[in-house]
C-alpha cells in the first residue's frame, strides 16, 4: 500500500524547490499550480510574489525556471505572458507514475494523515410510511459519503435515524388493539417488503381516518401515547411490530437500491429515549436553554419568525412531551462521547437546514461541539419532475420510491437489450442484471453528479442515455476496456516509459495522474459530484484517445502494450471511482 506522489506534486515540489533556491525570502511562496490546457501544467504564483516584492514578474520567473536543476520530470518551462510559467513534462514521467500507481491495489491513493472518526446520519425513513424521492437522496449520497471516507482512512460509524417515535404510533397501536388481524400475513411464507408495506399502508390510513372522524378513538389514541412512553409492556410489544414489519419493507428498497444497510446502525429516534430527560436537565442546569411559557427552550439572535419574534428551539414542549430536537441533541452526545466522533456529518433535506443550524449552535453552547468536534449538514435540494415542479404523480401524490426504480430498471433493461448483439452475446440472465445495475446507476448517478445542495430533474430518458453525462456512459467506457483486454491475445498491459506518447495519451495519463487528490477533495469537502465530474472526463478522455489511438492495431507490439496498459489503469479507476459511488461496473455490455 505505498500512495504515490502525483506528478502535479512532484512538479510543484520542484518549482517550490526553484523558487526558494532563486529567493531565499519567499521561500513559502506557492507557486499556484494548476493543469492547464496550452501546456501540461500553469503556474501563476510568481504574478503575486512579483507584486510582493516589487519586482518585475517576468525576470522573476526567468530566475525561477534558471534554479531548477535539470531533472527527468520537466521537459520545459516557459515564461509566457506576464510572468506565467508552462510547464510541459516528460513522457517517461508520466508513465512511470502511472506504473507506480498502478503496482498499488489502491491506486496509489494517499491515506488521510489526520483522519478521524465520522459519524453519518443517512438513510433514515420513517416507520409505517412509504419511502420516497427525499428517501433516495439522503440514502444514495450518505451511501457513497461512506465508501468515500472509508476510502481515505477515515473511521465511519453509520446512523440510520429512521422515525420510529412520536404521537402517530398511540392511534397506530391503538387501531392495532382495535383490529388485531392487520398486520397478519397473508401465508407462513417470507413476507415480501411490498406486502409488508402494503399492510402498513391501509392500516396507516384506516387509523387516521378513524383518529379524524371519531373522537373517542382519538381519547384512547392519546391514551395510547402516554403508555407507549410510559413503557408499557404490551404497548411496546406493539409498537416493535410496526417497526419490524416497516424494516422489512426498508431492506427491500435499500436490496433493490443495492446498499448494504446493516440492522446494528438502525438506531432511530426512539434509541435516544433514555437520554432525553438528562439532555433537558444539563441544557437547562447550563443555562443554554430556558424555561419560556412553560416549555424548555433555546433562543438565537438571528433564528426570528417573520412577526420579529424570536423563534425557539423547543427541546421539551410545555406538556412534559419531547420532541425532534430532543431526540438529535441527545444523539449529538451518544456519537461525541461514546462513539468518540471527531466529525458529524448529517445528509439530510436542505428544508430541515434551520433545525440543524439551531441543534448545532445548542450543542456548541453545551461544549458538545467544539473545535475538535464538527458538525455538518450535507443539505441536499428537492428532486423535481420534468416539469421542474417538485416530484408527484398525476394524481398529485408523491412517488413511491420502488415504482421509480422499477422503471429505471425497466428502461435500463431495454437499452441493455437493444444493444445486444450476436458479437456481445449476453444470456437472458446477464441483460436482468446489467438492466439492473444500469437502471440503478443510473438513478444514484444522476443524483450525485449535480452538487447535493441543487434540486435536480428526475429524468429517465437522460438518466439512461448512452451519450452525455450519464453512469451508462462511463459504464460502457468500462466495458468496452474489458473487451478489448479479452482480445488482446497474449499481449499484457506492460508500462513502456521509454515510448513516446500521443497527445490523447498524454491527455489521458495526466487525468489519471489526479486521481488521488480528486478522492482526497470530494472527502475534504463532502462533494461526490466532483467525483462523478472526475469520472465522466476520465471516460470522455478515454472516448479522444480511441479515437485517436488504436489499442490492437498499434504499431508495434511495445505500444500495444503501453496502450493497453493505459486502458487497464484507466479502467481500475473507473471500477474504483463508480464503486466510491456505489455504482456497479458490469464486465460486458
Ligand atoms: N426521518 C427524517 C425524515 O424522513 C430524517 C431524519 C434526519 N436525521 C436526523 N438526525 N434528524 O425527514
Amino acid at each position: 500500500m505505498a500512495s504515490v506522489p502525483s506528478l502535479a506534486s512532484t512538479v510543484q515540489q520542484r518549482l517550490a524547490d526553484g523558487l526558494s533556491a532563486a529567493l531565499p525570502d519567499a521561500a513559502s511562496a506557492d507557486p499556484l499550480l494548476r493543469r492547464s490546457d496550452r501546456a501540461d501544467f500553469q503556474a501563476n504564483g510568481i504574478l503575486a510574489l512579483a507584486k510582493q516584492l516589487k519586482g518585475n514578474p517576468r525576470e522573476l520567473a526567468t530566475k525561477v525556471v534558471e534554479a531548477i536543476p535539470a531533472n527527468d520530470v520537466l521537459k520545459e518551462i516557459e515564461v509566457s505572458g506576464p510572468g506565467f510559467l508552462n510547464i510541459t513534462v516528460t513522457d517517461s514521467a508520466i508513465i512511470e507514475t502511472l506504473a507506480a500507481r498502478a503496482a498499488d491495489a489502491r491506486l496509489g491513493v494517499p491515506f488521510n494523515e489526520s483522519a478521524g472518526t465520522t459519524v453519518i446520519d443517512y438513510a433514515q425513513p420513517n416507520v409505517a410510511k412509504e419511502m420516497h424521492v427525499g428517501h433516495l437522496r439522503s440514502a444514495v449520497i450518505g451511501a457513497a459519503m461512506v465508501e468515500i471516507l472509508e476510502f481515505t482512512g477515515e473511521t465511519v460509524v453509520r446512523r440510520h435515524h429512521i422515525g420510529d417515535w412520536g404521537t402517530q404510533f398511540g392511534m397506530l397501536i391503538q387501531f392495532l388493539i382495535e383490529h388485531p388481524h392487520e398486520l397478519d400475513h397473508s401465508s407462513e411464507a417470507e413476507v415480501s417488503g411490498e406486502e409488508a408495506m402494503s399492510n402498513l399502508n391501509r392500516l396507516y390510513k384506516a387509523s387516521r381516518a378513524l383518529f379524524d372522524s371519531d373522537e373517542e378513538f382519538k381519547t384512547r389514541a392519546r391514551a395510547r401515547v402516554v403508555d407507549l412512553q410510559a413503557g408499557d409492556e404490551e404497548t411496546l410489544a406493539l409498537w416493535q411490530r410496526f417497526v419490524d414489519e416497516s424494516k422489512i419493507y426498508f431492506y427491500s428498497v435499500f436490496d433493490k437500491l443495492d446498499m448494504d444497510i446493516r440492522d446494528g446502525d438502525v438506531v432511530g429516534e426512539s434509541g435516544y429515549n433514555d437520554m432525553l430527560q438528562e439532555t433537558c436537565r444539563i441544557l437547562e442546569e447550563s443555562g443554554v436553554a430556558v424555561r419560556s411559557e412553560g416549555a424548555l427552550c433555546v433562543f438565537f439572535d438571528d433564528v426570528k419568525g417573520p412577526d420579529g419574534n424570536p423563534v425557539p428551539l423547543i427541546v421539551q414542549k410545555s406538556d412534559g412531551g419531547f420532541g425532534y430536537a430532543a431526540t438529535d441533541l441527545s444523539a449529538i452526545r451518544d456519537r461525541v462521547q461514546n462513539l468518540k466522533a471527531t466529525s458529524l456529518l448529517y445528509v439530510v433535506d436542505a428544508r430541515q437546514s434551520l433545525h440543524f443550524k439551531m441543534v448545532f449552535e445548542t450543542a456548541r453552547r453545551a461544549g458538545w461541539l467544539n473545535d475538535e468536534v464538527k458538525a455538518f449538514q450535507l443539505a441536499f435540494g428537492t428532486v423535481l419532475g420534468k416539469d421542474g415542479k417538485p416530484f408527484k404523480t398525476r394524481e398529485g401524490e408523491t412517488v413511491r420510491l420502488v415504482d421509480l426504480l422499477d422503471e429505471a430498471i425497466g428502461r435500463a433493461t431495454e437499452v441493455v437489450r437493444e444493444k445486444n448483439n450476436d458479437k456481445i452475446a449476453l444470456t437472458e440472465q446477464e441483460i436482468v442484471e446489467n438492466g439492473a445495475q444500469i437502471g440503478i446507476g443510473a438513478v444514484k448517478y444522476a443524483d450525485l453528479s449535480t452538487s447535493a445542495v441543487r434540486d435536480y430533474k428526475f429524468d429517465l430518458d437522460q438518466m439512461v442515455s448512452l451519450n452525455g453525462d450519464t453512469s451508462v456512459y462511463i459504464q460502457y467506457a468500462y466495458a468496452r476496456i474489458q473487451s478489448i483486454k479479452r482480445n488482446a491475445g497474449d499481449a499484457v498491459p506492460t508500462a513502456h516509459p521509454e515510448l513516446e506518447l500521443a497527445p490523447a495519451e498524454r491527455a489521458l495519463g495526466l487525468h489519471l495522474d489526479q486521481f488521488g487528490a480528486a478522492v482526497a477533495e470530494v472527502a475534504e469537502e463532502y462533494a461526490p459530484h466532483k467525483l462523478a465530474a472526475y469520472l465522466y472526463q476520465l471516460a470522455s478522455h478515454l472516448t479522444a484517445f480511441y479515437d485517436q489511438c488504436p489499442v490492437l492495431k498499434a504499431d508495434t507490439q511495445e505500444q500495444k502494450e503501453n496502450r493497453l496498459f493505459l486502458i487497464d489503469l484507466t479502467a481500475r479507476t473507473l471500477h474504483q471511482g463508480m464503486a466510491l459511488l456505489g455504482i456497479r461496473t458490469p464486465e460486458r455490455l
